[in-house]
């Protein structure tokens, strides 16, 4: 059985109410573009398709673009244009114009580096530009919407039910198991509310069950399964996923890392800074 399946995938958003209405805000007067940021798996491309869904939307995923290039390219794919069309910044415009297109997602722009400098001349492509993004961009005029983990506590929160539904949308024998509910929402708890690590703990469930789950998750996340593999590499495990992130810091911002590593839950601003 394949575990995101197309049923799981297009289960609706959970818990992202105040982050839609601020989408929603961003929307109806920009002043720029809108950079959702945040590390892999919280969410971010589906907070953008699903606030994409009520409006004329073109989302362009750029994650194999290298250059500004790459970008016009991969935009004028996902319009369905010819490469005369989509070769230049003015010819998309156009295009973009004709087809209504009012807002442009540019997902995963975060492994473009230093070229990230070039995508604000994007914005001239439609009225509403937003963007994802796992760095912090900076963008002239850009709104930021620093995307959080799903809330992990009380007991029935976002977390637990995301996890629930993932897991009945596997093993639809699950929603009937009402002893469970404590288990899940302690594994909830240890995912940190990261929705990739909720979808992946929810395959763990449906082989070996809530409980064996829960225990074998007080040793590490990083022992969820990899059976994702309808998932792009880096969203394949919990391990894939922070390397990914890895490789875009220096030499120094990962030896922070590693310092902070001692860690085994969250800290305080002050704990890091005796750590470091
Ligand atoms: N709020 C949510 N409710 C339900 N599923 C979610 C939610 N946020 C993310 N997901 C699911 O979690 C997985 C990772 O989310 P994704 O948007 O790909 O993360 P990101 O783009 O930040 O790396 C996907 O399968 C996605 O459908
Ligand atoms: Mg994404």
């Amino acid at each position: 059985m394949t575990a995101f399946s197309p049923r799981s995938e297009s289960s609706d958003l959970i818990g992202r109410e105040q982050e839609l209405r601020e989408l929603e805000e961003w929307f109806a007067k920009p002043s720029g573009p809108l950079v959702i940021w945040g590390q892999g798996g919280l969410g971010k491309t589906a907070l953008a398709r699903e606030f994409g869904k009520s409006k004329a939307t073109l989302f362009v995923d750029v994650t194999t673009a290298t250059s500004f290039d790459h970008v016009l390219v991969a935009i004028g794919e996902a319009a369905k244009l010819g490469y005369d069309e989509a070769a230049t910044l003015l010819g998309l415009q156009q295009a973009l114009l004709t087809r209504k297109i009012e807002l442009l997602v540019i997902d995963n722009i975060e492994q473009l580096g230093e070229e990230i400098a070039t995508l604000p001349r994007l914005t001239s492509l439609a009225s509403h530009v937003m963007f994802t993004s796992r760095l912090l961009t900076g963008f002239p005029l850009e709104t930021q919407l620093a995307l959080q983990p799903l809330p992990i506590a009380p007991n029935w929160s976002s977390a637990a039910i995301l996890l629930l539904l993932r897991e009945a949308a596997i093993d639809p024998s699950t929603m009937a198991e009402g002893e469970n509910l404590a288990l899940y929402s302690k594994i909830a708890a240890v995912t940190d509310g990261i929705p990739l690590a909720l979808g992946l703990a929810a395959i763990q469930i449906s082989k070996v069950g809530a409980a064996l789950t829960a225990s074998q998750l007080e040793d590490s996340l990083l022992d969820l399964p990899n059976e994702a593999s309808d998932r792009p590499t880096r969203q394949r495990t919990m391990d894939e996923s922070i390397d990914w992130s890895w490789r875009f810091l220096g030499a120094d911002d990962q030896r922070a890392v590693l310092s902070l590593s001692l860690f085994a839950s969250t800290f305080t601003f002050e704990d890091a800074l005796e750590a470091l």
